[in-house]
């Protein structure tokens, strides 16, 4: 399997810079040799716009987040069949900034990818400890409770690993400790869906840059990155895809 490459732009981008990062993100991609799978997460203001313009650049769409009701009596809300229909094919599920400034639980997000993979979209679904619950040496025990909460029994998509304390710091986690929480998710993975567990697609996302990419990618699990603040540029989000293997 090819690793994946996710860029989730987050609160970021009005038209005409978007246009021009997905230009150039394209434009970048075709000087690369067989390029891994690439997907774009806009926000939702930019997708109907952004959609068209990743026509046979190769890159997919993706979303940020959706509600779990097809459609209804919430305001502000979009539903899963509402981001299908602008051609986007994942969504992100569950982001650390989602559990936290919205109060997302794990039972919501299970909701949320019920809703996305009925829509026929790939959830992408994210999981992580707080740097306090790492301290304490609670990790594994609060990522495992995640997987078993945050993912439906048929589930059909990505998990990524976000470890809260990397995201935004600038400093990925360590090799030892990606390597380490990989093998314990894909651990978790199997036990829970057996079979299809063992090659369930799992991202690693926490200040991945060009830098750190070539390290980060070829440990054993990661199937690829959720990449944020260097999604921003295609000269730093250029380089990790160049880093997928
Ligand atoms: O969804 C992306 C992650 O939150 C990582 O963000 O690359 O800016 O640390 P970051």
């Amino acid at each position: 399997m090819r690793q994946m490459i996710v860029g989730n732009w987050k609160m970021n981008g009005l038209t005409a810079p978007s246009r021009d990062l997905v230009s150039a993100i394209a434009q970048g991609l075709k000087a690369i040799p067989n390029p891994p799978p690439v997907v774009v997460c806009p926000p939702f203001t930019q997708l109907a716009a952004i959609g068209p313009l990743l026509k046979g650049t190769g890159i997919a769409l993706g979303a940020q987040n959706c509600h779990h009701e097809p459609s209804g009596a919430h305001t502000g809300d979009i539903s899963a069949a509402m981001l299908a229909e602008l051609g986007v094919e994942y969504v992100i599920l569950g982001h650390s900034e989602r559990r936290r400034e919205h109060g997302e639980l794990d039972e919501t997000v299970r909701e949320k990818a019920v809703a996305a993979m009925e829509a026929g979209l790939t959830p992408i679904v994210c999981i992580g400890e707080s740097a306090d619950q790492r301290a304490a040496g609670e990790y594994q025990d609060a990522v495992g409770w995640q997987i078993k909460g945050s993912l439906p029994d048929n589930f059909n998509g990505i998990v990524a690993y976000e470890p809260i304390w990397a995201i935004g710091s600038g400093v990925p986690a360590s090799t030892q400790d990606i390597a380490d929480m990989m093998g314990f998710i894909r651990a978790e993975l199997t036990r829970q869906f057996g079979e299809a567990g063992k090659t369930m697609r799992i991202l690693y996302g926490g200040s991945v840059n060009g830098r750190e990419a070539p390290t980060i990618l070829p440990i054993a699990e990661v199937g690829g990155a959720l990449v944020g603040g260097a999604s921003l540029k295609a000269d730093a989000f250029l380089p990790i895809v160049r880093a997928a293997i």
